[in-house]
């Protein structure tokens, strides 16, 4: 995937109505994050990382600048396109990581493939896979109360890359884990990145930012800093 660039920013900005006024969520962010690298969003609580992984899935909308995801004009695309693009091409994994209680693992993660019309025995192939790839083999037909909660975020993960998905947005990550099951979910994201996915969390703890290749300081709204790191892929 090399060089190959995943997101381009330009001066985006995103604001919310607060009773007759609106607040700045984001003001003129600009990066560039390559396609197949892991990138950390980190800075203080409100300093606008989940309205960033918000704008780059598009599931919300862009106020001002431009926004390029996997070749898509999001500032541009109607809410039909991003519906679409998120749901083909990008997978986003939670905090809580939001498994469907009532379905088993292997159908939580087929869900995205089954959305888009795929019949079931493919869906379930590739959902199989897909759990293989972050180390689920053999917990298929378990329900997410059945297993840990790292396990249930590999789920999450699982769900993310199904099919075609090259780009996984996640919000904290580790956010609800201790940190040794933290660390194992950042080994699995770091060898979807080695495998060419791309990656973008949200962080506050800085022992994720061994595995990333670019850390992003988001600080009230605006891009403090934006650092390549030695850590990362070479
Ligand atoms: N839907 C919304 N309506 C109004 N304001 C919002 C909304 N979403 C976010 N904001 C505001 O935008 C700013 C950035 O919030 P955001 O959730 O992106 O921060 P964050 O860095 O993810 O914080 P945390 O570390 O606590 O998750 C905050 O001031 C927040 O209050
Ligand atoms: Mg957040």
């Amino acid at each position: 995937m090399g060089k190959n660039v995943a997101i381009t920013a330009i001066g985006v900005g995103k604001t919310f109505p607060m009773g007759k006024q609106r607040v700045s969520a984001l003001r003129e962010v600009s990066l560039t994050l390559p396609a197949g690298t892991l990138t950390a969003l980190t800075g203080p609580s409100g300093s606008g990382k989940s309205t960033l992984l918000h704008l780059i899935a598009g599931l919300e909308r862009v106020d001002a600048g431009t926004l390029e995801v996997l070749g898509h004009p999001v500032h541009t695309s109607t809410p039909t396109e991003l519906a679409a693009l998120r749901l083909r091409e990008i997978g986003f994994v939670h905090q809580d990581f939001s498994l469907l209680a009532d379905l088993t693992l292997l159908e939580n993660v087929r869900l995205p493939l089954e959305a888009t019309g795929s019949s079931r025995g493919p869906a379930s192939t590739a959902a199989r896979e897909a759990m293989a790839r972050v180390g689920l083999d053999g917990l298929e037909d378990r329900f997410p109360a059945e297993v840990s909660g790292g396990q249930q975020q590999r789920a999450a993960i699982a769900r993310a890359i199904i099919g075609e998905r090259t780009l996984v947005l996640a919000d904290e990550p580790t956010g609800s884990l201790d940190s040794k099951t933290g660390a194992e979910i950042m080994d699995v994201l770091a060898r979807l990145r080695d495998d060419g996915v791309t990656v973008v969390l949200s962080t506050h703890n800085p022992a994720n930012l061994s595995h990333a290749d670019q850390i992003a300081v988001l600080h009230d709204g605006t891009l403090l800093s934006f650092d390549t790191t030695e850590g990362g892929t070479p």
